[in-house]
């Protein structure tokens, strides 16, 4: 016997099959929208690290949860995995929105893209960022004093928004970049939910998502049209895209640049925005944590802005947000389709499945974290390379990396050096909202107390 044929030729466990009958699907499409992180969290501790589950008759998705699937479908094969259909639907899938993408392209083109974007994240170009990032932290903070009241999730993704506004575009122009960040939330909350009316039907939602759209896609193509008659290098993403040319001297189309920016504001807003906002809100509920980061950032700072220089010096902040990031990853799933039959784990998985990575499972799980649910960012982990991944791994690792860690670290020092934000009495734990990002839910509303 072959050691294919000792593979496991039976599927792993998993919740019984969903049928083909409408309602049962619905029902099953509600129980998982419902809350999908708890739902899918409770199948690894029922069933293992290899969750199956077959959708109607031919549909079958896979659900891991282990640091050796992750390389092994990350890594190892990645080139027999694409985007999954929740990617490249464009009637209700994130294509949608972000069109030919790098989040959502695949194959040669995919390739070709990444290598022409590639340049604009250079650690020369974005550290050009660095001061930009700053200077909008400080001008947020000039509508901040004493006991102020702080809706953190609305102020973060209103600060990170500014800031892929000015680093992506140049531009300062709020309505512009609230436009796209609108059209990128309803699309979330309708992808994320279950809509059973065709599309085509104009229900209030419908007609909502198509005007914020409409509303995202004229300011993109009004700021294209613009700079390609001016022809002006800005030192933006947007310069950089529009001069770029791959091998054969060939540059993007004007539809191109429009699905690059909108992935980029999308990619780039939301996660930091998030990874920011369950970051204060831990530091929040640990002083003695909250104290030791303001030390280091005294030690360093002594009250002045941070510059890219001083980041090196801050060891305890970067650790912070590590571990922040390890408790709320602010990608909690990816999701991606097998191009052949392929081997993960000892089971065949067949070509055309669906396969999902948990990377907030991961994060939580106990045989690779001591008390995994503790906000512990001095822990000493002996966890394996690959049980740690915010921001994925292998050819499709986030292309944002290093910007976001940068902008992070600069905006946690230049707030926690002049504020600390505490909890308003006690209130009930934040939940979690699993979308595109994993979201605070509803507001979280902390207060600002000047040093
Ligand atoms: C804390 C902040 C961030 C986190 C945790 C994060 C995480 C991730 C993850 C996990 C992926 C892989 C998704 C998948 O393969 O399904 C990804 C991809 C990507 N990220 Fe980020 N990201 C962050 C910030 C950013 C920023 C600031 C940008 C750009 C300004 C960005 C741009 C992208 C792009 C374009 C991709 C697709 C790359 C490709 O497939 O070639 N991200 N990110």
């Amino acid at each position: 016997m072959t050691t294919t044929t000792l593979l496991k030729q039976h599927n792993p466990p998993g919740p019984p099959p969903i049928g083909t009958n409408l309602l049962a699907q619905l029902r099953f499409g509600l129980h998982v929208t419902g809350d999908p992180l708890n739902v899918m969290l409770g199948w690894f501790k029922q069933y293992g690290d290899v969750v199956h589950l077959q959708f109607g008759k031919e549909a079958h998705v896979y659900f891991l949860a282990h640091p050796d699937h992750f390389h092994t479908v990350l890594v190892e094969k990645a080139n027999q995995f694409h985007k999954a259909g929740s990617y490249k639907d464009t009637k209700r899938g994130l294509a949608r929105i972000l069109g030919n993408g790098l989040v959502t392209s695949d194959g040669d083109y995919w390739r070709r893209q990444r290598k022409l974007i590639q340049p604009a994240f250079h650690a020369r170009r974005i550290e050009a960022y660095a001061e930009e990032m700053v200077r909008l932290t400080q001008l947020m903070l000039q509508g901040w004093q004493d006991g102020k009241t702080i809706e953190i999730n609305d102020v973060m993704m209103r600060l990170t928004l500014a800031i892929v506004a000015k680093t992506i575009l140049d531009t300062d122009i709020r309505s512009d970049a609230e436009k796209i960040a609108e059209a990128v939330t309803i699309f979330q909350h309708l992808a994320f939910g279950v809509d059973i009316f065709p599309l085509w039907l104009p229900t209030p939602a419908h007609v909502k998502q198509r005007k914020a759209e409409k509303a995202m896609d004229d300011v993109v193509a009004a700021l294209i049209t613009q700079r390609r008659k001016s022809a002006e290098d800005r030192g933006d993403l947007l310069s950089m895209l529009l001069n770029s040319l791959d091998e054969s001297g060939q540059g993007m189309t004007d539809q191109q640049i429009r699905d690059e920016i909108v992935t980029l504001f999308l990619a780039g807003h939301e996660t930091t925005a998030n990874a920011l906002s369950w970051t204060w809100y831990l530091l929040a509920q640990h002083p003695e944590v909250e104290q030791k980061l303001h030390e280091e950032l005294h030690g360093i700072l002594h009250g002045r802005v941070p510059t890219l220089a001083d980041l090196k010096q801050l060891p305890y902040t970067e650790l912070v947000l590590e571990e922040s990031m390890r408790l709320y990853p602010p990608v909690w799933n990816m999701s991606r389709q097998a191009l052949t039959d392929v081997e993960v784990g000892g089971y065949i998985i067949p070509k055309g499945s669906e396969v999902n990575l948990n990377t907030y499972a991961m994060h939580h799980d106990p045989r690779w974290w001591d008390e995994p649910e503790h906000f512990n960012p001095h822990r000493q982990s002996s966890a394996p390379k690959m049980a740690y991944l915010p921001f994925s791994t292998g050819p499709r690792v986030c292309i944002g990396n290093s910007f976001a860690l940068m902008e992070a670290r600069l905006i946690l020092a230049t707030v926690a050096s002049r504020y600390r934000l505490k909890m308003i009495g006690r209130q009930p734990p934040v939940q979690m909202e699993p979308l595109i990002a994993l979201r605070p839910k509803g507001r979280v509303s902390l207060i600002a107390e000047a040093r």
